[in-house]
């Protein structure tokens, strides 16, 4: 998008606001499913958890997308959204059988990444098809908070728990119909995908009854000009290869899945802010935006790294900044930037503000979530209007503290 258009989205919408190109996320799904285009049948879930609005969503189904789900809300949300149970796949994380038993009902593919869980399921629901997620032992992704296919991850089913496994789904007669990994996220080497691919593969040769493999996803993009990316389209001629190898020796056509969230909007996203204040101490030039890490919390949650640019002064002498929020702990942006020059009422975008941005935000120091604007067919669209104070109160009961006080008791 055009500095421009973006300065005009502020004027309007006023700040903060999320912005989203709907351009670039149709044009990085079609470079993805471009670059498995060998495969014979290919299915992107998007990873909801990302950015969950739900104009987002019937965006990724107007492309031909299904989604990834992570809890029965997102399940609700996909299916508000348009999407059929059967587009839908139910990947969760340490939640009770009795949510899995709901997101079951509603029709969507269940994934279930615990023994227990799947034993307890399998003996209730036999005739339920469900796919297990494997943990393949591989240290993998871009910082220690987002790899979780390593042997001390939460997540998945150990690769040598599998003799367990399929006692489990002989004793139950439960159907095993798909197979999961996700390693982590931020990924860059795509031998770290071919070699768990592997892995899974021989997994895979155990189930007899297998309608898809699901690689997951974590594919690195640029955060930076020049910085380095999964190279999707080496990765899909590569893994394409695999897949359709084993695809011949397992005798059948499988779908090969992936369930991306921050390959598809990690870039579309532009987070705007306004500078309230500069502030010259003595021993830096602070550009303190009307924003923190309620809105934004990737740098500080785990040290993400997001471009900052001046969009109001473009062309500006270049200086070093350090661009803070307005919460009342440590809450940087990021730390000395080269930025055109700042005065105060400039409004600074955040780049890579479509994964996890919007999506993490809070009310934290009862501040607003900020609005959201799809950028779409040369028009800005709000999808979703900034929070007010009604927000902020409408869920508190107060308690009623002028009656008099009873006697005095412990719980
Ligand atoms: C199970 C699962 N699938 C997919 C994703 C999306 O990963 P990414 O945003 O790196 O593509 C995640 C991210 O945490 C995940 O946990």
């Amino acid at each position: 998008m055009e500095n421009t258009q973006l300065v005009q989205i502020a004027k309007e919408f006023g700040s903060p606001v999320y912005v989203y190109d709907a351009h670039k996320i149709e044009s990085q799904y079609k470079r993805l499913t471009g670059a498995f285009k060998s495969v014979k049948q290919l299915k992107i879930n998007y990873a909801v958890k990302a950015l969950s609005n739900i104009s987002i969503l019937k965006l990724f189904k107007s492309l031909g997308a299904g989604i990834d789900t992570v809890s029965i809300q997102e399940v609700q949300l996909g299916l508000a959204a348009g999407f059929s149970a059967e587009q839908i796949i139910f990947t969760p994380n340490g939640v009770s059988l009795d949510e899995i038993e709901k997101a079951a009902k509603l029709g969507v593919q269940i994934n279930i990444d615990n023994l227990s869980i799947l034993e307890q399921f399998g003996t209730k629901h036999p005739t339920t098809p469900v796919c297990i997620r494997i943990n393949p032992h591989v240290m993998a992704g871009g910082n220690s908070n987002i790899s979780v296919g390593h042997i001390d991850s939460k997540f998945g089913i150990s690769i040598h728990q599998i003799p367990h496994l399929l006692r489990i789904v002989e004793n139950t007669k439960m159907r095993i119909n798909g197979i999961h990994m996700h390693t982590g996220s931020d990924i860059l080497d795509i031998d770290v995908f071919l070699y768990a691919s592997e892995i899974l593969f021989e997994t895979a040769k155990q189930f007899k009854d297998l309608e898809f493999i699901d690689f997951g996803s974590g594919f690195k993009v640029p955060y930076k000009v020049g910085d380095i990316e999964t190279n999707i389209e080496e990765l899909g001629k590569k893994l394409s290869a695999k897949f359709n190898s084993f695809c011949k020796s397992y005798g059948k056509d499988l779908t090969l899945a992936f369930e991306p969230g921050k390959f598809l909007v990690s870039e579309a996203g532009h987070f705007l802010t306004k500078v309230n204040a500069v502030k010259q101490t003595t021993s830096t030039v602070f550009a303190q935006v009307d924003s923190g890490f309620n809105h934004l919390v990737r740098p500080m949650f785990y040290g993400s790294h997001h471009d900052i640019d001046n969009i109001s002064n473009p062309k500006g002498r270049e200086r070093f900044y350090s661009v803070v929020g307005y919460i009342c702990e440590t809450d940087t942006f990021g730390n000395n930037r080269r930025i055109n020059e700042i005065n105060e009422g400039d409004i600074l975008r955040f780049k890579n503000a479509g994964a996890y941005c919007f999506s993490m935000a809070s009310n934290y120091n009862s501040r607003y979530r900020p609005a959201e604007v799809l950028w779409y067919n040369n028009k800005a669209h709000l999808v979703r209007k900034r929070e007010t104070f009604d927000d902020i109160i409408k869920n508190q009961i107060e308690v009623d503290f002028s009656v008099k006080k009873e006697k005095a008791s412990s719980i």
